[in-house]
């Protein structure tokens, strides 16, 4: 009789534009991989072909607020964008995957929400908290990645040649409380890890390397 495959684990990459999230994706994929885990490499918002279609909404500028006859996209209305993308997500791709015994790794998670639309937004946490209950039953990763970063220096970098998204082109303000948010949720979580994204890149795939290397002993 052919074995059942124990789940998958599930791996998020957090933190600010511009700290080097999608390298050190490839990074980790590289790791599981070679580890002898099958590995689904993923995005939010995104990662099915209907949450793409609400990160078009999410992130195009036209929806910014810039045009003096619309307020723009509302915090609530985005929030819940962004959980209608995750519930599609995590139904059609993040769990079947893990139940397969795959492992997930994802370039943002629901800490972005906390971080983006509570921080950044103030928005209640616990609205993002009920909603989080509501609309994926609080399925959370069973490791965060937080990379930690000046916004200054990531977002110098995150705009470099590309055209601003609705969010890049928020203030120096609103990216503050963004990374405040992202550490006060870190800090204190067994399940969360914070790099410091500043050091040289070496530095980072170390540190990132050995984290990984943790879970998969564990
Ligand atoms: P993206 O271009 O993917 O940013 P990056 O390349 O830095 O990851 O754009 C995703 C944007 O969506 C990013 O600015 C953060 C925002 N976002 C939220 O505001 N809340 C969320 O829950 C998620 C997942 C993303």
């Amino acid at each position: 009789m052919q074995e059942k495959n124990p789940r998958g684990k599930f791996i998020t990459i957090e933190g600010l534009e511009g700290v080097g999230k999608s390298t050190n994706v490839s990074l980790v994929r590289n790791q599981l991989t070679d580890a002898g885990h099958e590995v689904i490499v993923t995005r939010e918002p995104g990662g099915t072909k209907i949450g793409e279609g609400i990160r078009d909404l999410l992130l195009n500028p036209e929806f910014g607020g810039f045009d003096p006859k619309s307020i723009g996209m509302d915090p609530v209305a985005e929030l819940l964008l962004i959980f209608a993308a995750r519930r599609q997500h995590v139904a059609e791709l993040i769990e079947p995957a893990l139940r397969q015994g795959k492992w997930v790794v994802s370039d943002r998670f629901t800490d972005s929400s906390y971080a983006y639309q509570g921080g950044g937004r103030g928005l209640p946490t616990s609205l993002i908290a009920d909603l989080e209950r509501l609309s994926i039953d609080a399925f959370a990763p069973d490791l965060c990645i937080l990379l930690d970063m000046n916004p200054g220096k990531g977002l110098a970098r995150a705009s470099q040649g590309d055209l601003v998204d609705r969010f890049e082109a928020e203030s120096n303000e609103f990216f503050d409380a963004v990374r405040e948010a992202f550490l006060a949720r870190a800090k204190d979580s067994p399940r969360h890890s914070i790099v410091d994204a500043s050091q040289p890149i070496a530095a980072v795939q170390r540190q990132i390397t050995k984290i990984i290397q943790e879970l998969l002993q564990g």
